[in-house]
């Protein structure tokens, strides 16, 4: 049988408490893994561990990831309590939904405080201890949103693209010391982020976006993810169709221009341009298919 490389490895997932690091610490569980499990919500966490296959490789450690101050000692205890960390999946995340005219500035210290430098002081503070073991990997749930802007999404797509930028030159610099960087673009994935999300003026979202229901699954997510890092990849493209608006950016700019600024999703969809289906697994191959044929029909000749 073929071994995983997670197998009695320790990884510490942030946002373990819902959607995409869930997912996750279900599946990098399943495979063997001792997870250390960390967001702000303990009861959720528990309810997390409940549903883990091997639970008795679990640990859980309550944090607030916007308390950037104390990151080092919580750096430290999680380092603690196996006196290592092989995989650190920098996953917790939040958005924030408005107009940059709506948006707050504190809203905009916020989402960087949560997505952008609480990311870089954990690394930070793990760096030393791997630097010494000459081995550690970083696994960085970034969006596509850290690859262009999208209306309403200003202060989210900021701190996704402030990722990409930190976490190049961080693996620039500590490659030759054993330590990895995997960066993510992910797509659309059926979570409730935007349920969770901030509105400009800090109140909560408080309803799921048509786009990201249509999105692919946590467990697809994390299942895409888990493969990419075993493979050893420098960056993956994580989600349905919409994962290749990367390629459209650089081929066609003009034209994703044209698609962010006049074709939100519902649009292209109602258009019949993007169809969006429930998403099951099984019949993936075949929407993803579909979709490819309708981008290709939709860019017109000669673009
Ligand atoms: N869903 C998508 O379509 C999509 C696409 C691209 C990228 N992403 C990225 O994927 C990551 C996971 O998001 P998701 O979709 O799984 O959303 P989610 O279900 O809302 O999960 C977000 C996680 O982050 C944690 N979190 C939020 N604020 C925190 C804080 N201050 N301190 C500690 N933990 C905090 C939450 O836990 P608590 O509330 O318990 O603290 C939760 O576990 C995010 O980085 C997001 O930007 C998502």
């Amino acid at each position: 049988m073929k071994t995983n490389q997670f197998n009695n490895k320790i990884c510490l997932v942030t946002g373990a408490s819902s959607g995409i690091g869930k997912a996750l610490s279900l599946k990098l569980n399943s495979m063997g893994a001792m997870v250390i499990l960390t967001a702000r919500n303990a009861e959720n966490l528990e309810l997390v561990k409940a549903d883990c296959t091997h639970p008795d490789k679990i640990r859980i450690l309550p944090f607030d990831m916007e308390d950037i101050n104390t990151i080092e000692s919580f750096a430290r205890n999680a380092w603690n309590l196996f006196q290592n960390i092989d995989f650190v999946f920098l996953n917790a995340g939040m958005a924030i939904r408005d107009m940059v005219h709506l948006t707050n500035l504190k809203m905009v210290y916020k989402v960087m405080n949560i997505n952008f430098f609480s990311p870089v002081a954990l690394s930070r503070a793990l760096l030393p201890y791997m630097r010494e073991k000459k081995q550690g990997c970083f696994v960085v749930t970034s969006s596509l949103c850290g690859k262009f802007g999208v209306p309403k999404l200003s202060a989210y797509s900021a701190s996704k693209h402030a990722l990409h930028g930190f976490f190049e030159s961080f693996r620039a610099e500590y490659e030759s010391d054993g330590i990895r960087v995997t960066m993510i673009t992910a797509g659309l994935v059926k979570t409730e982020i935007t349920v969770h999300a901030l509105k400009g003026n800090g109140t909560i979202n408080g309803k799921m976006q048509e786009s990201v229901a249509g999105g692919i699954s946590p467990e697809a997510c994390a299942r895409e993810i888990v493969r990419a890092v075993d493979a050893g990849k420098y960056d993956a493209l994580v989600g349905g169709i919409e994962k290749y608006s990367v390629l459209v950016k650089r081929f066609f700019p003009g034209l994703l221009r044209m698609v962010i600024a006049r074709h939100p999703m519902k649009k292209l969809r109602d258009a019949g341009l993007l169809r969006i289906p429930p998403y099951s697994d099984t019949d993936s191959a075949n929407l993803h298919r579909a979709n490819i044929q309708a981008v290709a029909d939709f860019v017109p000749a000669g673009r």
